[in-house]
């Protein structure tokens, strides 16, 4: 198992490699003043590994458990509402924890909620999909869906200990697996040539090492911009596109899959137009075809502006979009929705 120390306004461990999690109670008894805790895990999760947490914990803490319905279109604020009320219930104090155990919708919930509880109570987050141990656990993001719009509603609001157990990976249907791959591909492109190197050796062969490295990629990016002002805008390669393919499919095409369709767009589209390099888009689409990541979605450019017009990250008539340059190397770049629009139309319907 690796520590690798997070080195935000709070600072933090993310343990990981397989058995990580086997050491839960020691970690969690030196690090909190928790007499009771929350695990809040969904229904695909809890009855794979919910027992097997509990066994581990309770010796050591009082524990309750909340399990949330699976799947992005219950990442809400009722979700949310449902786990205060149940803490109230069990009269959860200031010194109380959560715990969740399950993919990013989980973690997300289960962080915003312990971030406006009481004005903030301790969260331990134990990511079990490739997509939440190299991305979303990591760097304090937490939300839910509002009106149409994804992550519209949520705090920045750091963990107390992240452990990514490898070992949960081993559960993960091949989709599931995919939808991570696709952010595993993201780091790679962004900035690091030796991590698409270990990425064509094979993601699942090298899985500890990859996982770890994308934590190590991510910690680099929050130690510096823990509050999304600049650089952290870099983690959103794909994702302006991704986020509006999602929502014009109503959640039914994951956010891996949409990450990668807007990445394949983007880097074919500003290749087209000279702006990244030669031979950046056929290196992508080999990688993302290898780890059975869809390339296309069939929205037209006027859906997809529109949606993206929604996107939290714009500001007046302009977003900020991360440009491929060449092989491992993207900048970050405000554009206003017209050129995007005219640039994105150059490979799309
Ligand atoms: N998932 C992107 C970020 O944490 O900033």
């Amino acid at each position: 198992m690796r520590r690798i120390k997070v080195k935000t306004s709070r600072e933090y461990s993310v343990l990981v490699g397989s058995g990580a999690v086997e050491n839960i109670s020691c970690e969690l008894k030196e690090l909190l003043k928790a007499k009771k805790i929350m695990v809040v895990s969904d229904d695909n999760v809890a009855p794979l590994h919910l027992e097997k947490l509990l066994n581990r914990l309770c010796g050591s803490f009082e524990c309750f458990t909340h399990i949330l319905k699976s799947g992005e279109e219950h990442k809400n604020i009722e979700a949310v509402l449902g786990i205060l009320s149940h803490m109230q219930e069990e009269e959860f104090d200031r010194n109380d924890t959560i715990i969740a155990l399950g993919g990013g919708v989980v973690g997300d919930i289960s962080a915003f909620s312990a971030s406006i509880y009481m004005r903030g109570i301790d969260f331990v987050n134990i990511p079990t999909t490739l997509l939440s141990q190299v991305d979303s656990s990591v760097g304090g993001k937490t939300g839910v869906d509002f009106g149409g719009a994804k992550n519209i509603v949520g705090s920045f609001y750091q963990p107390r200990l992240v452990i990514c157990d490898t070992n949960y990976l081993n559960t993960l249907p091949e989709n599931i697996f995919a939808d991570g791959c696709a952010e595993v591909i993201k780091y790679a492109f962004i900035n690091d040539k030796e991590l698409l190197s270990v990425i064509e050796d094979g993601i699942k062969k090298n899985i500890d090492d990859i996982v770890y490295r994308c934590v190590c990629d991510k910690n680099d990016v929050v130690s510096n911009d823990e509050f999304d002002r600049g650089l952290r805008g870099l983690l959103n390669f794909g994702h302006t596109i991704g986020h509006a393919v999602e929502s014009l499919s109503s959640y039914r095409i994951s956010h891996g899959s949409a990450v990668a369709i807007g990445m394949r767009i983007v880097t074919e589209a500003f290749e087209k137009v000279g702006i990244c390099k030669n031979g950046v888009t056929e290196k992508l689409i080999s990688v993302l075809k290898v780890n059975d990541l869809p390339l296309d979605c069939g929205y037209s450019v006027e859906n997809i502006i529109n949606a993206v017009r929604k996107d939290k990250k714009k500001s007046g008539d302009s977003i900020s979009v991360i440009v491929p340059k060449e092989l491992c190397k993207c900048e970050m770049e405000k554009m206003s929705f017209e050129k995007l629009y005219a640039i994105i139309k150059e490979v799309t319907p």
